[in-house]
């Protein structure tokens, strides 16, 4: 598998990839910015960043943030959610999901035409995590398959508002520092 590369700025905050790679580091605020590499188990914080795929019905594949639901308050939360894939030709490809503060830390993306290889997400105050679609992620297999293209127009991504209350116990457990994972920096 050939993986997308994401790049951090820990000056500014910008992060990147790389649409076409010159082999080149990416440079903003004077420097060269720093590779991230992502994590893929979270055992500290209760599994509150590591992406969990479940495969709905057709061609649905719903993605949450993570097995224990991540905050997102203003001052920390969410920022994306990438899925990395290849098509039924086997180039790679890949859809963003931006996030903001107001929205649950999950998303649902159509795989039609699709197969899945690996689901990224990038958390402001902890950085780049990953889930690899596998056999081992993955048991009943049904995101390692390509399935033919649903009746919709076009591939659709779906997110989620936090409802008011949401928010609220968010904000409060933030404060309140129940988020055992607010102050952990990457
Ligand atoms: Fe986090």
């Amino acid at each position: 598998m050939n993986n997308t590369v994401f790049y951090h700025c820990p000056i500014c905050g910008n992060v990147i990839t790389k649409l076409s790679n010159s082999g080149v580091t990416p440079s903003c605020c004077g420097q060269e910015m720093e590779e991230l590499v992502p994590k893929t188990q979270d055992p500290e914080v209760g599994e509150k960043h590591v992406p969990v795929m479940t495969c709905k019905e057709g061609c649905m594949l719903h993605i949450s943030i993570g097995a224990v639901i991540h905050p997102m308050t203003a001052a920390h939360h969410i920022q994306f959610i990438y899925l990395q894939f290849k098509d039924k030709d086997g180039h790679m490809g890949g859809r963003f999901v931006n996030l903001n503060a107001e929205d649950r830390p999950e998303c649902d993306i159509c795989t039609c035409s699709i197969k899945v290889e690996a689901v990224y997400e990038y958390c402001n105050i902890h950085g780049l995590w990953k889930t690899e679609c596998n056999e081992e992620n993955c048991p009943d297999l049904k995101c390692l398959e390509q399935k033919d293209c649903c009746q919709q127009q076009e591939p659709t991504n779906r997110c989620y508002a936090q409802s008011a209350e949401e928010k609220q116990k968010c904000e409060q457990q933030e404060r309140e520092g129940n988020n055992t994972d607010s102050n952990k920096q990457f």
